[in-house]
């Protein structure tokens, strides 16, 4: 009988999570934070990587999230150890679920939190390095709940999404409190026009 939601990855990471900061903060100097969390979802994410060379040498982590959460951001945590902190940058939840060998489709959402909080954690370091915001495109939020930007619209676009659920499929927009699926599909629209 198998009637497990998720993969034997999903259940190995969930099982066994790497990298996890157990106890406070204070047990691993970090040269760089990162905190997310998605209110309506009540998930929470705490990253701390330890930097060298702009070179992620070590991270820990520490969530209140699901099982969804925990085994993405473990596989994350082992994914980014010795990577420039550019190419981490450019990590995406859609990377993590490949990974994981896929993700029960409305548990995706809760598998962005780990990057997210990766991405804040690299704009601090940077911060602290005196280049605040060098790794960020000016963009603007679309998705409040899962902090999808016009910029992540227009490149699912240019992946090929025309509708609402091949935008929903490339990057999981909409899936929490679908507030803003008519402000998405007025840009795809505009793409629409833009692109042909
Ligand atoms: S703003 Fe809530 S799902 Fe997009």
């Amino acid at each position: 009988m198998n009637n497990w939601l998720y993969s034997d990855i999903v259940k190995d990471h969930f099982t066994n999570p790497r990298n996890v900061l157990f106890g406070d903060e204070s047990e691993f100097p970090a040269d760089a934070k990162g905190q997310t969390g998605n209110i309506r979802c009540g998930d929470q994410m705490l990253m701390l990587l330890q930097i060298k060379d702009d070179v992620i040498n070590d991270v820990r982590w520490k969530t209140y999230g699901c099982a969804s959460a925990i085994a993405s951001t473990s596989v994350l945590s082992e994914m980014i150890k010795g990577m420039n902190i550019k190419d981490a940058y450019a990590i995406g939840s859609e990377d993590l679920v490949k990974k994981l060998g896929g993700l029960p489709e409305h548990k995706i959402h809760c598998s962005v939190l780990g990057d997210k909080a990766l991405r804040v954690a690299i704009d601090d370091y940077l911060e602290h390095t005196g280049r605040a915001g060098m790794l960020k495109e000016a963009s603007t939020e679309i998705c409040h709940c899962l902090g999808i930007t016009d910029k992540d619209i227009e490149k699912a676009f240019n992946n090929g999404a025309r509708t609402w659920e091949q935008l929903q499929e490339a990057t999981k927009i909409g899936t929490v409190c679908g507030g803003c699926k008519e402000k998405a599909l007025e840009l795809l629209h505009e793409y629409m026009h833009i692109y042909g």
